[in-house]
């Protein structure tokens, strides 16, 4: 009843308006379960023109092993459900639960008439560096695994997949492992049948990247990858060619440096050719090494300019996609700064050049030290996203980019605050604060239930596992309800 109710209720919604992309929000399907398909990629079914996205299924406690998990959608804003595409099995030599089987893509092969997934394919240690494959006459699966093997000899970790455009053909992209006789990002042609990788096309020798990703535009590629930072952010870079087999010009960062990609990493990214202009998609990850399985995915708009052959990608809070026409634009809302928020008990206003009024809100803690925002509000329920700085952790292992503020001498990569609307502490919303370098400001974003008019919006801090510390606050948008005329109760469930 609770599932059947809230799926139409989506339906409806669906029908009523765009359906927005909110990057880094939790995001649900059709079902009103959580999204959960991590560190994957999209293919479009061959009939119907849907797109699927397979990704790793990740359950609390549980952070290797769930198997492929598959959604289908026509806006890449609203997605169904369709379980396991790639089911684990028990003992199976490479899908097992106790196999690695991450970074799933999935192509049509016109040779077999099947899909054919291609991952990375590993034991619990890293230590065979293979590619599965599996396949199946029907995109949403169930895929039958054929074989894991080695591309052309040589080890392969991460793993992304890509076809171009314009000679139909496609790639393997995956680095080569952490040991120092590997540290490469190979790109590799797979045979016309898609039963195997044949022939080596470039090798991005040394710069020890993963997480890899190919965008075509008219003249050129852009190959995306990341750093070596396990499951913490970096700055992801873009290298340019107008030949996949090079050369291929230096690395440089896709975002403003320190932002970490906006605490991303990279992994997939998709052009979309619509009738009106060419959108090209970054498809990433905001992991959450605390608790794998609510990591969030975070999809934004690139801009290309191919004159100086420069890549960037946006950040938006929300934007509207059109997937047809290929249009798409930011959703405008209405700003709140910390510098006119009314502070209680510790949290005090502190200068910071960088910061909106040149103040940030600092010192939030607990219950007793809390920012209030007084916003306007609709009578339904709204976006709000929470810009912060949380400089508890300023760097990753051996390579320390400046002195963290540790809790107690403990690496910390998220602070949490608590969120309460009007008053109503029976529901307390839970807002997550990734870390970010010091003077860097970033947001994550909270659906709200708002009332027509006068509204409080209260921020405090929740217990982290360390401490009970809310990252410092610069501002807040409060965005218009989504669809438009849709102003019921859309997720009653919340
Ligand atoms: C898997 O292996 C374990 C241990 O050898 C065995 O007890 C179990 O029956 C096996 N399961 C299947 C489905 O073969
Ligand atoms: C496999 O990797 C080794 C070491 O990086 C390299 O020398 C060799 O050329 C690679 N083979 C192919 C076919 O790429
Ligand atoms: C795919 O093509 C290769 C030759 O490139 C051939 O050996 C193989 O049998 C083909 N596999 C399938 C499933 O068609
Ligand atoms: C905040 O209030 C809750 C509920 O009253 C309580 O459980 C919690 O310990 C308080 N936290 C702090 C830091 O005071
Ligand atoms: C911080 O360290 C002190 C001294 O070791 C300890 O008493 C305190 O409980 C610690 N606090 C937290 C939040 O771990």
């Amino acid at each position: 009843m609770f599932r059947t109710l809230a799926s139409t209720v989506l339906a409806l919604a669906a029908c009523a308006g765009a359906k927005w992309i909110v990057p880094g929000a939790r995001w649900y399907d059709t079902d009103g379960n959580l999204f959960n398909a991590h560190a994957g990629g999209l293919c479009v079914d061959q009939e119907t023109g849907k797109f699927y996205w397979f990704g790793e299924y990740k359950v609390q406690g549980q952070v290797e092993g769930g198997g492929i998990s598959v959604y289908s959608s026509d806006d890449l804003a609203t997605w169904t459900s369709h379980g396991l595409a790639l089911t684990p099995i028990e003992n199976h030599t490479y899908v097992s639960n106790h196999n690695r089987i991450q970074r799933p893509k999935v192509i049509y092969s016109e040779e077999t008439g099947e899909y054919h997934m291609w991952w990375h394919a590993d034991d619990d240690s890293y230590s065979w560096l293979l590619q599965g494959l599996a396949t199946s006459p029907n995109i949403a699966g169930p895929y039958t695994f054929v074989s894991a093997t080695s591309p052309l000899g040589n080890w392969s970790q991460d793993f992304g997949a890509f076809t171009d455009y314009k000679s139909g053909r496609s790639y393997a992209l995956y680095s080569n492992g952490d040991r120092v006789e590997g540290r490469d990002v190979y790109l590799s042609r797979f045979n016309e049948n898609l039963t195997a990788v044949e022939e080596v096309t470039y090798r991005f020798p040394k710069y020890d990247f993963e997480a890899p990703t190919i965008i075509q535009t008219e003249k050129s590629y852009f190959a995306l990858m990341s750093h070596k930072t396990g499951y913490r952010p970096n700055n992801v870079v873009a290298l340019r060619a107008d030949n996949l087999e090079g050369p291929w010009s230096q690395p440089f960062f896709v975002s403003p440096a320190y932002t970490r990609t906006f605490s991303t990493q990279s992994g997939f990214s998709w052009r979309i050719a619509g009738s009106k202009k060419t959108t090209y998609l970054y498809m990433a990850d905001q992991w959450d090494l605390n608790s794998l399985w609510e990591s969030r995915n975070v999809w934004l708009p690139i801009e290309i300019d191919e004159r100086d052959g420069s890549l960037e990608v946006v950040w938006h809070d929300i934007y509207d996609l059109n997937v047809k026409t290929g249009e798409w634009k930011p959703i405008k809302g209405k700003t709140y700064i910390s510098k006119h928020a009314e502070l209680s008990g510790q949290a005090y206003l502190q200068e910071a050049s960088f910061a909106s009024g040149n103040r940030i809100a600092t010192g939030i803690y607990g219950n007793d030290s809390k920012v209030t925002f007084t916003v306007d509000g609709q009578g339904t329920d709204q976006w709000v996203s929470f810009y912060h700085q949380n400089i508890d952790d300023m760097g990753f292992g051996d390579q320390p980019q400046g002195q963290p503020d540790r809790i107690n001498g403990t690496w910390q990569l998220r602070r949490i605050s608590s969120v309460i609307v009007n008053g109503d502490e029976e529901n307390v919303h839970t807002l997550y604060q990734k870390d970010t370098h010091k003077g860097i400001i970033l947001s994550t974003p909270l659906l709200l239930p708002l009332k027509e008019g006068k509204n409080t919006i209260t921020v405090g801090g929740l217990y982290n596992g360390f401490d009970y510390k809310g990252a410092d606050l610069d501002r807040i948008v409060v965005y218009p309800p989504e669809g438009g005329r849709n102003k019921g109760k859309r997720f009653w469930w919340w």
